[in-house]
């Protein structure tokens, strides 16, 4: 529900996100959820990212597409319905249309106002394939409704987006597609574990892209709260955590702070930080078991040749 300020405020304020905002501000270990990243801002600021040369992970998976789209597509098969995770602007998908030939295509992502551009725009090239997009926030339940057929489904996953799950979240999601797969399967593409140095400069990059990227949350997040966090008083910190596998992400206060909003505040010592996102990593063995315990059976694997970044059809 989107209800405008005063016509001095240009922000919309949506009152369904407070509840969640301000648990996570008030909480001793402050946090706000990533999906607050993704504002229009933010998710210009991510496909700057996905340009950089220090982040690997779009470059090395799109290599890996290419250069084994042949042997993916054999393994995957051809037909049925090809279901896009978080589909975005369908790029990914797109380039594989020719080779799996689905019969139907549905996209998925938060963000339906999007999706439905890049959609309209693809079903014009595409006038033999079906395609529908849905708007699902799919990271707490997966349903695919009874209106798509219950015929092959392949899955399709890339970016690593599995990462951004806790270790039992994505458990939970793997078991779901499993589930609704019929006789299909599932497309994805994981981030593998690396040396320190190669994860820190991708998640902080000399131009500071991902830096900016991770400090737009705080804009993003006064405009639904109506709070007054000023982006000048926080700096982006990426931290290896080896005992979870992850790379974390933060804003740490650069002095004593202290957030307002409507009726509440919250106060920042210097220092202290607040949880952005966790980009778990994994090993070809992590990832299998994983799979294995959602209940797929066999797993073909593609990498690189640094093993930087797999790519996996699990049936
Ligand atoms: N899904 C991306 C990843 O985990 C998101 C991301 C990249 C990100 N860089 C970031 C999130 C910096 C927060 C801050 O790789």
């Amino acid at each position: 529900m989107q209800i405008p300020t005063s016509s001095t405020n240009t922000a919309t304020i949506d009152h369904d996100f407070i509840p969640e905002i301000e648990l996570g501000l008030l909480a001793e270990n402050a946090s706000i959820s990533p999906k607050f990243l993704y504002d229009p801002l933010g998710s210009h600021l991510f496909t700057a990212i996905t340009l950089l040369p220090e982040y690997y992970p779009t470059n090395t998976e799109k290599n890996i597409f290419s250069q084994y789209k042949d042997q993916i597509s054999q393994a995957v098969g051809i037909g049925g319905t090809l279901i896009d995770l978080g589909a975005g602007n369908c790029q990914k998908a797109e380039s594989f249309f020719e080779s799996l030939k689905p019969s139907n295509y549905l996209a998925i992502d938060f963000s339906v106002e999007y999706l439905q551009d890049a959609l309209n725009k693809l079903a014009g090239k595409y006038p033999h394939i079906l395609m529908q997009c849905i708007g699902m926030d799919f990271s707490k339940q997966l349903i695919i409704p009874d209106s798509i057929a219950p015929t092959k489904r392949t899955f399709f996953y890339p970016g690593s987006s599995l990462g951004n799950f806790l270790p039992s979240e994505a458990l939970h999601l793997l078991s779901q597609i499993k589930n609704q797969a019929n006789d299909g399967g599932l497309l994805i593409g994981v981030d593998l574990m690396k040396e320190d140095a190669v994860l820190m400069t991708a998640y902080d990059d000399p131009l500071k892209v991902t830096a900016a990227f991770n400090l737009n949350i705080l804009r993003s997040t006064n405009s639904h709260l109506n709070s007054n966090f000023k982006v000048e008083q926080f700096r982006h910190v990426a931290k290896v955590n080896h005992a979870e596998n992850r790379v974390e992400l933060y804003l740490e206060a650069l002095e004593n702070v202290i957030v307002s909003w409507p009726g509440k505040s919250r106060e920042f010592k210097k220092g202290e930080l607040i949880h952005t996102e966790n980009s778990h990593k994994y090993t070809i063995e992590s990832i299998k078991q994983l799979l294995m315990s959602a209940g797929f059976e066999t797993t073909q694997i593609w990498t690189d040749p640094k093993n930087y970044f797999a790519v996996i059809y699990a049936k």
